[in-house]
């Protein structure tokens, strides 16, 4: 019989997915090489970092190759600190480190899963920051060529939840990012549940404490309950359909994006189709955050939780007439699966 290996550990959903093979790399080379071999042999690859933004919906008919690049490098000038961190760095413990360091600016994106190799590929983004804001560089190999390219900030071209490389997956492999920390630091404190803080008087330390709580309080822990945080990504409409719907759900939640138009809160239009806490199979709808799907006892299938997202994106349509985007990465037998497909 063919050999096949566990996925369950290697995605935050926890699904029960196999594939033919694991293979690690601690290096540019050995991810090249392992890269290369497994596509002579006309079998798909997939880089993962954490998993925690993908969902397997079958067993995996190639190779999953884990980004494990490690390395910090900190070096300083008299304005900013600069950072060229290796893809296989933990993106939490990156962090923790800074902050134990006294080198502020990554605070509000404190406890997000995952490998820094995975933070451009959606511009993760939390609590009024977005990676974007503070990436100088990310470098990555083209994995035809075998080239290494540097991308600066603007080749990026970060938008929300968005990057070049999330639609281009299987063209590079990230193999370290760069990171720009002004010296002169002011918190940011957008965010509604931080704006009663006192911007004169916090240090990041506190503001990595503040979010620290308010995110145990609201999302659940891969640990203990599977899921990848926001299943959905926040719909983003123009201003005269957010008008109409403002006249008649006038308590909507908005936030006004710089090109004009508005972003609505996924989590709201989910729980006002009755939603929260709905179970589906094994699957289910976390009750403290509508846009977060769970596993609840690891050991619903990929199918499932994608059968629930589907009932959602039906129900939220019909209601609103706006059509969700998955921000969660579908993973099918021969790589990711165009979310097209399933929500129609
Ligand atoms: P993976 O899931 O391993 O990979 C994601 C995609 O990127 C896959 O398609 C994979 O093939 C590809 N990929 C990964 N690494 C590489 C690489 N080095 N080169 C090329 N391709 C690669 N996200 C936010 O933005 N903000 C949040 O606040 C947030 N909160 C979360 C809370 C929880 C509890 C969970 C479970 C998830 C949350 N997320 C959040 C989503 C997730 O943490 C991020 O998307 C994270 O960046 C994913 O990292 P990863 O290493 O797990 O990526
Ligand atoms: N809301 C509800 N019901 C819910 C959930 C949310 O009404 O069940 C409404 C509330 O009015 C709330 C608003 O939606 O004020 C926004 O909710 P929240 O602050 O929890 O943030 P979110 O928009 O649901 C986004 C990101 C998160 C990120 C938080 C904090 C997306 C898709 N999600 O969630 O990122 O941590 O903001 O900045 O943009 C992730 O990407 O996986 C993720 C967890």
């Amino acid at each position: 019989m063919e050999r096949r290996f566990q996925l369950k550990s290697l995605n935050t959903f926890s699904v029960n997915a196999f594939s033919k093979s694991i293979v690690t790399a601690h290096h540019e080379h050995t991810l090249l090489k392992f890269w290369r071999k497994a596509y002579s042999k006309g079998k798909p690859v997939l880089i993962l970092g954490g998993g925690s933004n993908i969902l397997f919906l079958e067993n995996y008919s190639g190779t999953i190759l884990l980004n494990r690049i490690k390395g910090i490098f900190i070096t300083e000038n008299k304005t900013e600190w600069q950072l060229h961190v290796g893809a296989g760095e933990k993106w939490d413990e990156l962090v923790v480190h800074t902050i134990k360091k006294n080198i502020p600016g990554l605070e509000n994106l404190a406890c997000i899963p995952g490998y820094v190799g995975a933070a451009p590929i959606q511009n993760i983004g939390a609590y009024g920051v977005e990676l974007s804001q503070i990436c100088e560089y990310v470098d990555a190999i083209d994995l035809c060529s075998g080239k290494k390219i540097r991308f600066t900030c603007s080749e990026c071209d970060f938008k929300y939840r968005d990057s070049i490389f999330r639609n281009c997956l299987e063209k590079y492999a990230i193999v370290s990012v760069g990171l720009r920390l002004r010296k002169r630091w002011k918190p940011i404190l957008d965010y509604h549940e931080l704006a009663h803080l006192d911007k004169f008087r916090i240090t990041p330390r506190q503001v990595f404490n503040f979010i620290y709580i308010i995110r145990h309080k609201k999302l659940p822990d891969p640990v203990l309950v599977g899921n990848a945080g926001s299943f959905f990504k926040n719909p983003i409409i123009d201003i005269k359909t957010a008008r109409c719907l403002f006249q008649i759900y006038p308590n909507m939640p908005y936030y006004y994006q710089k090109d004009g138009r508005i972003k609505l809160s996924a989590g709201w239009l989910i729980e006002h189709c009755q939603l929260k806490g709905y179970v589906f199979g094994e699957a289910a709808i976390y009750p403290k955050q509508a846009l977060v799907l769970i596993n609840r006892k690891k050991i619903a299938t990929g199918t499932e939780i994608a059968a629930l997202a589907l009932y959602i994106y039906n129900k939220v349509a019909d209601k609103f007439n706006i059509y969700l985007q998955p921000e969660v990465r579908l993973i099918g037998n021969y790589g990711e699966i165009n979310p097209k497909k399933l929500f129609m």
